[in-house]
C-alpha cells in the first residue's frame, strides 16, 4: 500500500558553492520544478548564501539552513539563529547532522535544546540520527538511534514540522550506502519507537527520510521501501541528477 506521507527530498550542500555556482543549481531547479508535484523538495546552503537563495527560487522549492544555535540572540560569535533563518525567508534547518555530532563535537541534549528552540520560533526540522560503523559492526545500531531519537522527540510538541533523517555515519560521503534493506529495517525500527513512545498517529505520520551517499542509481531502490519516505543528498545535490533523485518515487 502506497503511504500517505508526501515525499520529501532535501538536499544538503554543506560547505561548498559560490554565488555563481550556487546560482546555476538555482537555475536549474527552477526550470525542473513543474515536476515536482508529489515531492517536498527543500535545499540547504552555507547560510551565508540563505537570502540570494530564498530570493532566487521561484517559489515551490523550500530553503533550509544546516544548523542553527539554541537561543535567539546574545555574545554567541559564529552562530546563527532559529529566529535569523526565518527572518530571511527559510522554513527549515538541519539539526544534528553527523559532521555536527562527529566533526564539531555536537551532543545528543544541545541538539535536542536546538530541536526545541527551532519549532518554537517556528521553522521546521530536520532531525538527523545515525549510527558510526564501530556502532553498527558491534551490534548496537538500534540502541544509538534510539537514544538520539529519544532526546530529539522531548523536545518535540508538533510533529508536523519534524522530519527524522536517518544518516548512518558510514554512509556519508563516503560512496557506500545502506542496502534498501538496511535502511527498512532502521526506518521500521524508528517508526516503531514513535508508535510505542510517542502516538500511533506520529508513527504512521512522520517522515523518515535516508541519507548517505544517495545517487540517481540507488535512490528508485531505496525510495521503493515503504517505510523510507525521501533523502537526505549530500554530494549529489549539487549535481543536475538532484533532480531524478526529487522524482525516484514518482
Ligand atoms: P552524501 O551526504 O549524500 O554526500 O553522502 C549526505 C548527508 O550528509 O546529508
Amino acid at each position: 500500500m502506497a503511504s500517505s506521507r508526501k515525499f520529501f527530498v532535501g538536499g544538503n550542500w554543506k560547505m561548498n558553492g559560490n554565488s555563481e555556482s550556487i546560482a546555476e543549481i538555482v537555475k536549474n531547479l527552477n526550470k525542473a520544478e513543474k515536476d515536482f508535484t508529489r515531492t517536498e523538495v527543500v535545499v540547504a546552503p552555507p547560510a551565508i548564501y540563505l537570502k540570494q537563495v530564498v530570493q532566487d527560487l521561484n517559489g515551490k522549492v523550500a530553503v533550509s539552513a544546516q544548523n542553527c544555535y539554541k537561543v535567539s540572540k546574545g555574545a554567541f560569535t559564529g552562530e546563527i539563529s532559529a529566529e535569523m533563518i526565518k527572518d530571511v525567508g527559510a522554513k527549515w534547518v538541519i539539526l544534528g547532522h553527523s559532521e555536527r555530532r562527529h566533526v564539531f563535537g555536537e551532543k545528543d541534549e544541545l541538539i535536542g535544546e536546538k530541536v526545541g528552540h527551532s519549532l518554537s520560533a517556528g521553522i521546521g526540522v530536520i532531525a538527523c540520527v545515525g549510527e558510526l560503523l564501530s556502532e553498527r559492526e558491534n551490534g548496537t545500531t538500534n540502541d544509538v538511534v534510539c537514544r538520539q531519537i529519544k532526546v530529539i522527540s522531548e523536545n518535540v510538541a508538533d510533529w508536523s514540522k519534524v522530519v527524522i533523517a536517518y544518516e548512518p555515519v558510514w554512509a556519508i560521503g563516503t560512496g557506500k550506502t545502506a542496502t534498501p534493506e538496511q535502511a527498512q529495517e532502521v526506518h521500521q525500527m524508528i517508526r516503531g519507537f514513535f508508535k510505542e513512545n510517542v502516538s500511533s498517529e506520529v508513527a504512521l505520520s512522520v517522515r523518515i527520510i535516508y541519507g548517505g551517499s544517495v545517487n540517481a542509481k540507488n535512490c528508485c531502490e531505496l525510495a521503493a521501501k515503504p517505510d523510507v519516505d525521501g533523502f537526505l543528498v549530500g554530494g549529489a545535490s549539487l549535481k543536475p541528477e538532484f533532480i531524478s533523485i526529487i522524482n525516484s518515487r514518482n
